[in-house]
C-alpha cells in the first residue's frame, strides 16, 4: 500500500504517536481539497446523515458581516450520506483541527465501506448550538447568499461549484447541493 503520509523524516527517529490511526469521513471540502496526508482511502457511507448547508463561514468563505454558507451534517434517520474515509495518523487531526474550526466539532460514527465492512471513524460536523449557525433556508435563498460571499479562502461560490462537480465525478446523488447549485447557475447564467 501506498503511504501518502511523507511528513516522516526517513533516517530520523521519531516519538511514536500516542494514538493509533484513524478514519475521518470527508464529506464536503475534505471531497477535494486534500492537503493533508493519509495512509489510505475508500468510498465511505454513513447512515442517519444528510448534508445541509446550514452553517456559516466567517473565517474561510465569507466574514463576520457577510458570512458565506457551507456544509454541515444534519441527523436524518432514512438518509445516508456517502463520501471518502481517510485513513489518517492521529497526529494529522490537530493539522485538520486548525483548518476546520469557526464552529465545527469532531464526533465519532459507524462508517460503512462498499464491501460491506464496517469501521469506526472521526467526522467534523457543526451542530446548531455554534455562534456561526445559520439553519435552513430555501435553495434560493441559499444561492443569493453564496453568490454573495467570499473569504480569505476564496469565493463561497467557488466551494460550491468545486464541491458540486466532484460529486458529480463521484457519482454521488445529492439533491440539496444541487438544487442550490441550479439556483446559482440561475443568478450567474454562464
Ligand atoms: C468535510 O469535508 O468532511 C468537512 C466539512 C465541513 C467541515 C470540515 C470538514
Amino acid at each position: 500500500m501506498i503511504d501518502h503520509d511523507d511528513t516522516t523524516v526517513p533516517g530520523v527517529s521519531q516519538s511514536a504517536d500516542p494514538l493509533p490511526d484513524t478514519w475521518l469521513f470527508g464529506y464536503g471540502s475534505l471531497l477535494y481539497k486534500v492537503d493533508f496526508p493519509w495512509l489510505e482511502r475508500r468510498a465511505a457511507r454513513i447512515h442517519g446523515w444528510q448534508r445541509r448547508f446550514w452553517q456559516g463561514s466567517h473565517d474561510h468563505r465569507g466574514t463576520p458581516e457577510s458570512p458565506g454558507r457551507v456544509l454541515t451534517l444534519i441527523e436524518a434517520p432514512d438518509q445516508a450520506c456517502d463520501g471518502i474515509a481517510y485513513r489518517i495518523r492521529a497526529r494529522t487531526l490537530r493539522q485538520l483541527d486548525i483548518r476546520e474550526k469557526n464552529g465545527y466539532q469532531r464526533f465519532e460514527l459507524p462508517l460503512w465501506f462498499d464491501d460491506g465492512q464496517r469501521a469506526s471513524g472521526l467526522t467534523y460536523l457543526a451542530r446548531k448550538d455554534n455562534e456561526a449557525w445559520l439553519g435552513p433556508a430555501s435553495p434560493a435563498a441559499i444561492a443569493e447568499q453564496i453568490l454573495g460571499a467570499r473569504g480569505p479562502s476564496g469565493p463561497n461560490r467557488d466551494y460550491l461549484r468545486q464541491l458540486a462537480a466532484t460529486l458529480r465525478r463521484m457519482r454521488i446523488e445529492d439533491a440539496h447541493v444541487f438544487a442550490i447549485e441550479r439556483e446559482l447557475d440561475r443568478l450567474m447564467p454562464a
